[in-house]
This record gives structure tokens, sequence and C-alpha cells, in this order.
């Protein structure tokens, strides 16, 4: 061993480990940091967690396609585009829509230009607003009632049945860590303030609440 070794081996003790014998309140106090150590570590990973399941939310929302149904469109070069200042914000509550075409006999369902309302046997549809705007989003919904709607198709998990064409009835089939990611990524989206006007039964008039 060369004198350069043996002068680092010497100084490894002192340099770089505490000794924790001759130090009692060395250690006393790093196990007193440790509790707030962990905590730090445990805020820092549920950030990072937190952040991943929005993640994971905002890729399975833009592959299903949600903002289709769910963002009032703009008039774009090639036809209509998502309005990005309402993402997500539902049929946009400004536009007057004049009655559906009598469908009665008819074997077709129509959409309007939006693709945010509906009409067909069950009335008149309306996509939801689902930004954390606290009424009519999703502001007073939590992450459980969003996972009873789309596994049983109830209004807010337990109301009147979700009508057509809501394909929650597929969306049931995605694991509860998947449902949560959606409503992370919902929850994390700008509130847009849009009340959606209520579903019209058949035959029934438009109007709100
Ligand atoms: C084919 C169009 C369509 C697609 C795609 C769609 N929705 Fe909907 N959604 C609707 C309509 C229409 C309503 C309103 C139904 C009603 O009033 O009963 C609705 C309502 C909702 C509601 C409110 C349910 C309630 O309890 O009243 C939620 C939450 C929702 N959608 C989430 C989503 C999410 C998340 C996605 C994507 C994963 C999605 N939707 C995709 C059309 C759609």
């Amino acid at each position: 061993m060369n004198e350069r070794h043996e002068h680092l081996i010497a100084l490894a003790p002192e340099r770089t480990v505490p000794n924790m014998k001759s130090s009692p309140q060395l250690l006393k106090t790093s196990l007193a940091a440790l509790p707030a150590a962990g905590l730090a570590l445990a805020l820092v990973l549920g950030g990072c967690v937190h952040e991943t399941r929005v993640a994971r939310g905002q890729y399975l929302a833009t592959a299903i396609a949600c903002a289709d149904c769910h963002t009032p469109k703009i008039k774009g070069p090639k036809g209509p585009e998502p309005d990005q200042t309402r993402w997500m914000a539902g049929h946009a509550e400004d536009v007057q829509l004049p009655p559906p075409p009598k469908l009665a006999a008819s074997p077709w369902n129509v959409v309007e230009a939006d693709v945010t309302a509906w009409a067909g046997l069950w009335g008149v549809s309306y996509s939801a607003n689902l930004t954390p705007d606290i009424n009519p989003g999703l502001g007073i919904w939590t992450e459980d009632m969003f996972i009873q709607a789309m596994r049983t198709g109830k209004h807010m998990g337990s109301g009147r049945d979700i009508l057509p064409p809501m394909p929650w009835n597929y969306f049931a089939n995605l694991t509860d860590d998947d449902l949560k990611a959606i409503f992370a990524y919902l929850r994390s989206l700008p509130p847009v303030s849009n009340r959606v006007p209520d579903p019209v039964p058949p035959g029934g008039a438009p109007g709100f609440e």
C-alpha cells in the first residue's frame, strides 16, 4: 500500500463517517430529524405520485376522446375545432338550439354540430361540464362519486340514469386507478363556468333546473 492510500484510509473514519459513539448529541439530532425527513420525502413522493396520476389521466382522457363530446367547438379552417378556452366545459350555455326534428318513427338519432347535444328516443341530452367549476362542473364531486357514476351509470353515482350517448358502460371496465387518474386530470383543469341545460325528456321543452 502506498503512502497516498494510507493517508486516505486514515482520513476516512473521521471525515466521512460520523463517530456515533463519541457523539451522542449527533445521534440524537439525526434520529430527531428522521420523522421530518420522512415527512419531506413523503410530500415529495406524494407530489410525484399526484403528477404521475394527472399525466396518466390526461393520457387516458385524450385517448378515449372525452373532449370530443365534452368540449364546445369553434369554427376552424377545416371545420369544427375544440374551443381550448372552454376545454371540457360541456355543451355551451350560450348556444340556443331549435327543437330537434321529429324522430318518433325514424331509426335516426341526431347530433348537433358541436357534438355536445343529442336527440333520440331518450329525449335530448347535453354533455356535462367536467371542469372543476363548483356548479355545474365537477367541483362538488368526490372521487368516489365519479367512480360510482362510471360504474353504475347513475347521475353523480346515485341519481337518475345517465343518458346516451355517454358511454359510461364502457368506462365501467377501467380500473379504479385509471378512473382515479382521469378524475385527478379533470380536477387539474382550469374551472369554466358554463351552465349546461338539463336533459329534456321525450316530448319535453329544453330548460335549466
Ligand atoms: C359520445 C359522447 C361522449 C363521450 C365520448 C364522453 N361523454 Fe361524458 N357525457 C356525455 C353526455 C351526453 C353526458 C350527459 C348525460 C346525461 O345528462 O345524462 C355526459 C355526462 C358525463 C358525466 C356526468 C355524469 C352524471 O353523473 O351526470 C361525466 C362525469 C362524464 N360524462 C365523464 C366523461 C368522461 C371522463 C369521458 C371520457 C373518459 C366522457 N364522459 C366521454 C357524452 C359523452
